[in-house]
């Protein structure tokens, strides 16, 4: 079974979201896209190559004049310049033109850095997007945001540059790491509280087939937490406005994620800020406190934190002021008006967020 997305840009298609459950039609899409005949480089990196690069190697090797493999050294502490450097010199030693082609294979640091590299090489080459974890099928390769970080601030330089296409096999997930998988569903979680609340619900309804991996159920799911973020991107490619509503559980996620040194995983870390931004909300008598419960608890059986522990409330709060996503002295949070409902608010105090925050905070018993 497979299903297809197409992301318009500027009122006009742009690239298709293809959801299969192999790579099997990969090299008919890159053909269809004009790229027989060009040269073609996949960048991954060192924990993907071995699991990946030789399959689209080989699947792409007939239709293209060269094809080679570049593997960045794994882990989001090598999303810098220095990393982006290394490839362009790997293009350029192998003469790679506007009309080659680049193939981001890997997760989410992978595809918004060779998205970088598509955007800034030759003032821009296509590139296409081949996401291997949930995480970035569910949000990063989606929507065309592309960058690095920069002296301790995330994804600081970059720029907004559309892939040619996103092709997602959902196989890859098989062998997905427990927590990364995890991680990857507080996005798709996400998705559902800040838009479909039936989605929210369904989802809730699928936890047993979710948590099995049942291939029916993750292309279902997939497709309607794509379709969420394909409608939130068409409206506002650039974050003008509501896009970023996606940012909802990001203001305290990405600050307790830079405070935990990034021992936790960002999706963790977006559980967590989810339900402070859900607290909140609860707080404001928006959502019910039996909506914030339920939202709180079914983080559980998707095996994601509801709390942490040892985390300095103050350090945390000073973090979210310097966050990309604060816009000089304002603090953008996103609040939920109801499950499926949300909006975009600069009045939330940090007395809330230390409510918020003391509520997610794990206190030993001393019982
Ligand atoms: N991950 C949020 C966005 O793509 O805007």
């Amino acid at each position: 079974m497979s299903k297809v997305l197409t992301v318009n840009y500027e009122g006009k298609p742009c690239y298709d979201i293809v959801l299969d459950d192999s790579f099997g039609a990969l090299k008919e899409r890159v053909a269809e896209l004009g790229f027989e005949g060009r040269k073609i480089c996949i960048v991954t990196d060192t924990n993907v190559k071995p699991l990946y690069s030789d399959d689209i190697m080989n699947l792409l090797e007939p239709i293209s004049s060269a094809i080679y493999t570049y593997a960045i050294p794994a882990g989001e502490a090598n999303k810098n310049l220095g990393e982006i450097e290394k490839v362009y010199e790997f293009l350029i030693e192998r003469h790679f033109d506007r009309h080659d082609l680049i193939v981001a294979l890997g997760g989410g640091v992978v595809g918004d850095m060779a998205g970088f590299v598509a955007a800034s090489f030759l003032r821009g080459i296509a590139f296409i997007q081949v996401p291997t974890t949930l995480l970035a099928q569910a949000d990063s390769s989606i929507g065309g945001k592309t960058g690095v970080d920069f002296n301790g601030y995330k994804n600081m330089v970059g720029a907004f540059y559309m892939p040619k296409l996103v092709y997602m096999n959902l196989s890859t997930l098989k062998t997905l790491d427990g927590r990364q998988y995890a991680s990857g569903f507080a996005e798709i979680m996400k998705h559902g509280l800040i838009k479909n609340e039936k989605f929210y619900i369904w989802l809730i309804d699928h936890i047993y087939e979710i948590n099995d991996k049942d291939p029916d159920t993750l292309i279902e799911m997939l497709y309607e937490s794509c379709t969420v973020k394909k409608n939130v991107v068409e409206k506002d490619p650039t974050e003008k406005g509501d896009r970023a509503l996606l940012n909802f559980g990001h203001t305290l996620g990405h600050a307790i994620e830079k405070h935990c040194n990034f021992e936790l995983f960002h999706g963790e870390c977006v559980a967590l800020g989810c339900i402070a931004a859900s607290f909140i909300s609860w707080k404001r008598e928006l959502i019910s406190k039996e909506d914030y419960y339920e939202i709180r608890d079914m983080f559980v059986p998707f095996n994601l934190p509801i709390s942490v522990e040892n985390i300095d409330i103050d350090e945390v709060i000073k973090l979210t002021k310097s966050d990309k996503k604060a816009d000089s002295n304002t603090i953008k949070f996103v609040l939920l008006k109801k499950i499926g409902k949300a909006f975009i608010d600069t009045t939330v105090t940090e007395d809330e967020m230390r409510k918020a925050l003391e509520e997610i905070l794990w206190v030993e018993d001393d019982e």
